[in-house]
C-alpha cells in the first residue's frame, strides 16, 4: 500500500496548498477535517496541522484530541496548529500587539540539521496571524526566531513534533516546499512513491477490481477532467465504457465534431448526440442567467438520461469530480460544518443517477489531472484547453439566445482564440472567451451607417478561478482581433476589451 500523510484542516485558506505541497514532492496525502480524525491512523505515515482563521484562545475553539497522534506520529503543526500545541501544553498563546502579515526572516537559534536541511540564515517566510506563542509548550526546544516572532520554529525534546508559526505552503516561504520535504523525508521517512504513472496504475487496478465485467457510462464534455477519467477508465474496462458526448448547440465553432474525432482517434467507445435543435427549443424567450443555466441542466439530464437508457445493463455513472469538490469545509466559525458537493444522494432523480458512482480523479488536484493525462500519452492540446462553462455561449450571450446569435459568438470566439493560439498566447492565458452584448450600437462601414452588435473580448490569468485578474494582452494583438472580427461578422460592428478583475467582476458575463 502506498504512504500517506495526514493533514488536518482547521479551516485555512491555505490547507489545500498544503496539500498541493506535499503532492509535489510525489507524496500522496489527504486532507480531513480537524474534527473527523481517521479512524485508521495506521494507514499514515505522517501528520500535518493547518493553519486556521480562530484563535486558540476563542469561544468557537477547534480543539481536537491529538493524543492518537502526537509523540506516536511525526508532527508538523503549522500557524494555529503550533499554537494549539503550545496552548495545551503548558505554553502561553497571547494576542500580539500587531497582527503579523507578510514577509518575515529566519533567525536559527538551534542548529536542527534534519529540519533546516538546505535552508539558509535569513531564508523568507510569510506569516499571517494575530495571535503569538509566548511561551513554548512543554519540553519545547526553540529552533528559529524572526525579527518580530520569537517563538517562530520549535520542535518539542523527545519527539518527532515540530511547530512553525509561519506557512511553508504559500511561494512566498521561498524554501517552504524544502522545508516540507525535511519534515517528511527526513525525518517521518516517507517513500515518495505518488507520481502520475503510480497513480494510473493504482487507479486502473481499482477500477477493475471494484466495476468488474460492469457496463459504465461516462458524460464527456470535451474538457480536461471528463476526457482523463475516460481514458482511465477506458485502460481498466475497455469497451464496457460508454461515453456520451452531447452537443448543447452551445459549444465553440465546429468543437463538436472535432473533439468527437479526436475521441475515436483515441479508441474511446463514444456516441455524439447532436440536440442542439432541443436544447435551443428549451431555451426559447430565457434571459435570466440563472434560468439559463436551470433549462440547460436539464435538458442535459433528460438527453442523457434518454441515451443511458439505450444501454443495456448499465450499472455504474463515471464522474469527473475532482478533488477540491469532495474536500469537506471547515467551518471558520468552528462549527463541525461538513459541506460536500453531492449531486446524487437523494431521490426523485433521473434513473442514470441512481447507477453507482467512480469517480477515478476525486482524490486528484487540477494540476494532476493534467500530468496524469500527459503520463497516459493524451494529446498536449486536449489536456491545455481553457476551461470552457458547462453552459457554454448560453452564459456569454446576454439576453435571449437564438441560433443567430450562436453563429455569430462562434465566429468572433473563434477568431478571438485561434488568434490567441497563433501568436502563442494561449497558454499564457487561463481562460479566454468572448460575450455577445444585448446592445446595438452605431457604426459606420463604406458610406453605410450600420447599427449592430457589440462583442467583449475577455481573457484572464487565474489559478483556480476563484480570484482571476485581466490579461494585459499586446495592443496590436487586440488591433488584429478587432479588425478580423469587424470585417468578417457579420451583426458585429464594436469590440471592446473587459478589463475587470474578479472579485468584484466575475469571469464570465452571467
Ligand atoms: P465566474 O464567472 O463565476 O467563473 O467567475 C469561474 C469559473 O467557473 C466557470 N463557470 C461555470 N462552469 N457551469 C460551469 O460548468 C457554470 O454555470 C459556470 N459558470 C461559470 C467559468 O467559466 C470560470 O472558469
Amino acid at each position: 500500500m502506498q504512504q500517506s500523510v495526514l493533514i488536518l484542516d482547521f479551516g485555512s485558506q491555505y490547507t489545500q496548498l498544503i496539500a498541493r505541497r506535499v503532492r509535489e514532492l510525489n507524496i500522496y496525502c489527504e486532507i480531513h477535517p480537524y474534527n473527523k480524525i481517521p479512524s485508521k491512523l495506521a494507514n499514515f505515515k505522517a501528520v500535518i496541522l493547518s493553519g486556521s482563521p480562530n484563535s486558540v484562545r476563542g469561544e468557537n475553539v477547534l480543539h481536537p484530541d491529538l493524543s492518537e497522534i502526537r509523540g506516536k506520529k511525526p508532527l508538523l503543526a503549522v500557524c494555529y496548529g503550533a499554537q494549539y500545541l503550545a496552548h495545551f501544553s503548558e505554553g502561553k498563546v497571547a494576542e500580539s500587539n500587531t497582527r503579523e502579515y507578510g514577509r518575515a526572516n529566519l533567525s536559527f537559534i538551534k542548529n536542527n540539521e534534519a529540519f533546516f536541511k538546505n535552508i539558509s540564515e535569513g531564508s523568507q517566510v510569510w506569516m499571517s496571524h494575530s495571535d503569538t506563542i509566548k511561551k513554548l509548550p512543554e519540553n519545547g526546544v526553540l529552533l528559529a526566531s524572526t525579527n518580530d516572532v520569537e517563538n517562530a520554529a520549535y520542535k518539542i525534546k523527545g519527539e518527532n513534533t515540530y511547530g512553525i508559526q509561519f506557512h511553508p505552503e504559500v511561494y512566498h516561504s521561498k524554501d517552504g516546499k524544502q522545508l516540507l520535504e525535511n519534515f517528511l523525508v527526513d525525518i517521518a521517512d516517507v517513500a515518495q512513491e505518488w507520481t502520475p504513472d503510480s497513480f494510473v496504475d493504482s487507479t486502473v487496478n481499482a477500477i477493475k477490481e471494484k466495476v468488474g465485467n460492469d457496463k459504465v457510462v461516462l458524460g464527456l464534455s470535451g474538457g480536461v477532467d471528463s476526457t482523463v477519467a475516460a481514458v482511465l477508465l477506458h485502460k481498466a474496462i475497455g469497451e464496457n465504457l460508454y461515453c456520451i458526448f452531447v452537443n448543447n448547440g452551445l459549444l465553440r465553432k465546429n468543437e463538436f465534431e472535432s473533439v468527437l474525432n479526436q475521441y475515436e482517434g483515441m479508441g474511446l467507445n463514444v456516441k455524439g448526440v447532436d440536440a442542439s435543435e432541443r436544447f435551443l427549443k428549451k431555451l426559447e424567450g430565457i434571459t435570466d442567467p440563472e434560468g439559463k443555466r436551470k433549462a440547460i441542466g436539464n435538458t442535459f439530464i433528460d438527453v442523457f438520461d434518454d441515451e443511458a437508457h439505450q444501454i443495456k445493463d448499465v450499472k455504474w455513472l463515471a464522474q469527473g469530480t475532482i478533488y477540491p469538490d469532495v474536500i469537506e469545509s471547515v467551518s471558520v466559525n468552528g462549527g463541525p460544518s461538513a459541506t460536500i458537493k453531492s449531486h446524487h444522494n437523494v431521490g426523485g432523480l433521473p434513473d442514470f443517477m441512481k447507477l453507482k458512482i467512480v469517480e477515478p480523479l476525486r482524490m486528484i488536484f487540477k494540476d494532476e489531472v493534467r500530468r496524469v493525462g500527459a503520463s497516459m500519452g493524451i494529446d498536449k492540446e486536449l489536456l491545455g484547453r481553457h476551461p470552457f462553462p458547462g453552459p457554454g455561449l448560453g452564459i456569454r450571450i446576454l439576453g435571449d439566445i437564438t441560433s443567430e446569435k450562436v453563429r455569430i459568438l462562434q465566429d468572433v470566439d473563434a477568431i478571438f482564440i485561434n488568434g490567441l493560439k497563433e501568436d502563442g498566447l494561449y497558454d499564457k492565458v487561463w481562460q479566454a472567451g468572448a460575450m455577445l452584448l444585448p446592445v446595438n450600437s452605431v457604426g459606420v462601414m463604406g458610406d453605410e451607417r450600420t447599427y449592430e452588435k457589440v462583442v467583449a473580448l475577455r481573457a484572464v490569468e487565474s489559478t483556480d478561478g476563484m480570484t482571476a485578474d485581466w490579461v494585459d494582452l499586446p495592443y496590436t494583438f487586440l488591433q488584429k482581433t478587432s479588425n478580423k472580427i469587424i470585417n468578417q461578422v457579420k451583426g458585429v460592428n464594436r469590440v471592446v476589451y473587459d478589463i475587470s478583475s474578479k472579485p468584484p467582476a466575475t469571469i464570465e458575463w452571467e
